[in-house]
């Protein structure tokens, strides 16, 4: 894509090198990073990690194929739930381009507007038992009180992240073997999931050490 970018003429050395850090940056921390909450949240629900297990055994003793892949939806779920909890982008910024209005909110042109991910992950109205790690939510509207969630942890809208799809391949496989091959536990407990560092994704600030072992 880059090469295809690099011979348009619009391009200069500058802003394509910006592109291609920008799309190395966008590409890398934010799902490395998520994938640790996940890995974090895994040790501290056991019930989940076996639910887990079932699903993936067979399908990775047959192989894994792009077709098998299908039938991971449970760790996707493990995974949207993960970023609904531990949103790496947690604040987005934007700007309304013309008058509009949010509920019962009027917000004039040019007013910037922050978003905060990690507190609309906890909105009681979207996700029922929002403090629960459970993906069963993602699944079926039903275990959600009725309502089907919205994932938000890749924003919305025109930019919407362009990544979400290779990212959500990358999580289901990766986790998918991770969940297979070892049995893990956190070094230093729940903190790992609260002691939080930021540059521009959130992280947990001590690497979540975890313990590993050969299933
Ligand atoms: C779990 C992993 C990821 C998360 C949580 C994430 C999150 C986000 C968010 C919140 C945005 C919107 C930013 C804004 O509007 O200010 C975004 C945009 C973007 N993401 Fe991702 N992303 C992830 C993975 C990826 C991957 C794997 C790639 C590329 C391979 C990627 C490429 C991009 C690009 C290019 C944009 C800008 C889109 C635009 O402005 O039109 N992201 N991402």
């Amino acid at each position: 894509m880059m090469v295809q970018m690099a011979k348009a003429p619009k391009y200069t050395p500058e802003n394509l090198i910006n592109d291609v850090r920008a799309g190395l940056f966008a590409g890398h921390d934010t799902t490395s990073h998520s994938l640790s909450f996940a890995m974090g949240e895994l040790a501290l629900n056991p019930q989940v990690l076996q639910k887990a297990r079932e699903k993936i055994d067979p399908v990775i003793k047959q192989g894994l194929s792009i077709e098998s892949l299908k039938k991971l939806v449970y760790v996707e779920a493990i995974f949207r739930e993960t970023m609904r909890l531990h949103p790496v982008a947690s604040q987005l910024s934007i700007v309304a381009k013309r008058d509009t209005s949010i509920g019962a909110n009027f917000v004039p042109a040019d007013t910037a507007i922050r978003l905060n991910l990690t507190l609309a992950g906890l909105d009681s109205d979207m996700y029922a038992q929002p403090e629960a790690f459970y993906p069963e939510r993602w699944l079926d509207a039903k275990e959600n009180g009725g309502k089907e969630p919205t994932l938000l942890g890749f924003s919305l809208g025109a930019h919407y992240c362009l990544g979400a799809p290779l990212a959500i391949l990358e999580a289901t496989v990766i986790l998918s073997l991770l969940i297979y091959h070892f049995d893990w536990d956190l070094i230093n407990g729940r903190s790992s999931l609260e002691q939080l560092g930021q540059n521009i994704t959130v992280f947990p600030q001590d690497g979540m050490p975890l313990r590993f072992q050969l299933r």
